[in-house]
């Protein structure tokens, strides 16, 4: 005989996600699963999340106030990323609804790519491939695709959290980088110690810096952290490396740079409007662009899911869930 399940919480799965994940939640919740990797459309989320109790997101799907006032039910929305820029967590928190990110768990395999993409940038990997597919290269060359040196460089990391901290790790001990970084706030000073690390303010960051790291979360005082204005200070033939989020840079105003110097070139994961991309972007040889990728090896895209689902069984079972963002909502169950 099948057990009762009427009663169970009623989850919406947004999004495609991998089946043994699906498995493990489908032992104690009704799930609701679009699957696919094309995102609801906002109307369809509502619609969809109008009888569901928690939700199950990653980056796209945007819960803000107005989508929380027409689903009154929901109570848990569980991401498996770690930026949390598509969520309106004071809204949450407002309304009593449990929010959760997906942080640690991502942060090696997004530092290896981050390196990647600067290694890739400074030393012109994808370019001279481009060229060597196309059937151009006809002989040695002395300066044939010369890039930037990364070892003995100044590394400079603008948002100093758990991946910046990372991407620095790779730098100073693996590329006898020196080591400079903004952040709102600083590093304790054993940290910074231990790393070499000093911390500068934005615009000696944005002069002093070979080769720039971005990894500051995406939030209103960070859109376009790094415009025109920032750009413009850098050494000529700096590279700069966006893992961070679209919107942080200013697209066209990289572009720009990107054509016109100072910068010699740039690898970016994120876009603003993405999946668009803008077009001087695409048109320019000097840029690595991939499509936000950096976290995803297939272990670690496991666990974030994983992670997410985590939450999502902890709450609905009445336990903490183990990276909620706003566990105070716990304090007062609706
Ligand atoms: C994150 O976790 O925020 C990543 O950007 C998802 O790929």
């Amino acid at each position: 005989m099948s057990a009762d399940t009427t009663d169970r919480p009623r989850v919406l799965i947004s999004r495609r996600v991998f089946p043994q994940v699906i498995e493990r939640l489908s032992a104690s919740l009704t799930l609701d699963v679009h699957d696919s990797d094309e995102a609801l459309s906002p109307a369809a989320l509502r619609a969809r999340l109008a009888d569901c109790d928690g939700v199950f997101v990653a980056t796209t799907e945007r819960i803000d106030a107005a989508l929380l006032d027409a689903c009154p039910r929901l109570r848990a929305v569980c991401s498996m990323a770690v930026g949390y820029n598509n969520i309106d967590l004071p809204a949450c928190t407002a309304r009593g609804v449990l929010v959760s990110n997906a942080p640690d768990v991502l942060t090696e395999t997004t530092a290896d790519f981050g390196f990647a993409l600067l290694l890739a940038t400074a030393r012109r990997v994808t370019e001279s491939e481009h060229y060597l597919r196309a059937g151009r290269w006809r002989h040695w060359s002395v300066d044939l695709f010369a890039g930037q040196d990364v070892h003995g460089s100044t590394l400079g990391i603008l948002g100093m959290g758990r991946i910046g901290q990372a991407v620095a790790r790779r730098g100073v001990l693996g590329f006898g980088m020196q080591l400079i970084y903004h952040n709102r706030s600083r590093l304790p000073a054993d940290t910074e110690a231990a790393l070499g690390a000093r911390w500068v303010d934005k615009d000696t960051l944005m002069a002093e810096a070979d080769h720039l790291v971005i990894v500051v979360p995406y939030t209103p005082e960070t859109h376009h952290l790094v415009g025109a204005a920032e750009l413009s200070r850098m050494k000529p033939g700096a590279t700069l490396v966006n893992i961070a989020r679209g919107g942080v840079v200013d697209d066209a105003a990289l572009a720009q740079a990107l054509r016109e110097g100072p910068l010699a070139a740039a690898g970016l994961d994120v876009f603003e409007g993405e999946p668009s991309v803008h077009p001087g972007l695409l048109a320019a040889a000097n840029v690595v662009l991939t499509p936000h990728i950096a976290s995803a090896s297939l272990r670690t895209r496991m666990a974030m899911a994983n992670l997410a689902a985590d939450n999502l069984l902890a709450f609905f079972s009445g336990a903490t869930p183990p990276t909620a963002l706003n566990p105070e909502v716990l304090q007062h169950p609706r």
